[in-house]
């Protein structure tokens, strides 16, 4: 007897390493490339899912659930963080969520190096002052910026990229590191790169440079407003992968504005994919438009891993990567 297949619905295309794990074991169904469904599209998208695979843009709500069935049993993020997803509404429907930790940990220490290293050497301000014709002789002064060695990198949020950023900034740029994460401590990372816990206000107050991996929740809200960045250093330069909200997006804006700070690196907004357009007119901060992750590796592996959690629940099995 031939069974009917489970729904797998995919809010937008994904890359086909994944996708082809799925082989023909599922009714498959992808959303757009280009756009985000609408919260009354997703509805009715996801109506009849066994599984929704869904991308950090898509808020999966207790009503989205409810809009898929009762067959529902797994919403498998398509990113690292969750705060898209209704924790304490799929628990009550008794849907798993799993998220895509680990796969992309070096891509986004690496893209916080990239937005670091652009920010403190003007890369984005020089190549706009290069292709401006603007640059007609060599000069001592021109376009000067912070030497990374020997400066104290602070780290705000010790999860696996917070201490990937942390050891690539000790061991590869010769770094004093120090972290602040709820009063943890990691003794070991300590050992290895001689890192030290410290105080959010030691954090604020002698950092060079500042690097976000908080999740965002309640907590972190706006965790960076504008009494935090005028307690740090004039020369300070603020680089934020994490979440956007876990900054106070307008504080940040007049504080680079009136140099209250360096600058600022950002791959992330309050109300992506809008950004305070203040931002638009400063040379003091470079952004891009949350591709941290955006490696070919990372991608295909966050891919893969969403695909076989879904294929473990399915199959009534555990999920690898379960969020709780
Ligand atoms: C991206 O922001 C992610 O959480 O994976
Ligand atoms: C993400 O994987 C983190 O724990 O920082």
């Amino acid at each position: 007897m031939s069974q009917s297949k489970s729904t797998v619905a995919v809010t937008n295309k994904i890359p086909d390493a994944g996708i082809k794990l799925f082989q023909d074991k599922f009714e498959l169904k992808i959303g757009p490339t280009d756009r985000t469904l609408k919260a009354a599209e997703l509805l009715s998208f996801v109506k009849g899912a066994a599984a929704i695979l869904p991308l950090l843009g898509n808020k999966i709500d207790g009503r989205v659930m409810d809009a898929a069935g009762k067959q529902l049993k797994i919403v498998a993020n398509y990113a690292v963080g969750y705060d898209n997803i209704d924790l304490a509404a799929a628990k009550k429907r008794k849907v798993i969520v799993t998220n895509t930790p680990g796969v992309l940990t070096e891509a986004v220490a690496e893209h916080a190096f990239t937005l670091l290293t652009a920010v403190a050497r003007r890369i984005v301000e020089s190549d706009k002052f290069l292709r401006a014709g603007k640059y007609k002789s060599w000069m001592p002064e021109l376009l000067l910026g912070p030497q990374l060695q020997g400066k104290t990198l602070g780290i705000i949020g010790l999860g696996r990229i917070g201490s990937r950023v942390a050891e690539i900034g000790a061991l590869g740029y010769g770094m004093k590191v120090i972290y602040f994460d709820r009063g943890k401590k990691d003794r070991e990372l300590d050992k290895k790169i001689g890192a030290e816990a410290a105080s959010l206000r030691k954090i604020l107050t002698a950092s060079d440079f500042i690097s976000l991996h908080v999740p965002l929740t309640p907590q972190t809200r706006h965790l960076i407003g504008r009494v935090e960045l005028a307690t740090m250093k004039k020369s300070a330069i603020l680089i934020n992968t994490s979440r956007g909200p876990v900054v106070d997006e307008v504080a940040l804006a007049a504080a680079l504005q009136h140099k209250v700070i360096w600058g600022a690196g950002l791959d992330v907004f309050e109300f992506e994919p809008q950004f305070t357009p203040a931002l638009k007119k400063l040379d003091n901060v470079v952004m891009t438009p949350h591709t941290a992750s955006a490696t070919h590796e990372a991608r295909d592996e966050m891919a893969i891993l969403a695909a076989k959690n879904i294929i473990s629940v399915l199959a009534g099995q555990a999920p690898l990567t379960e969020v709780k």
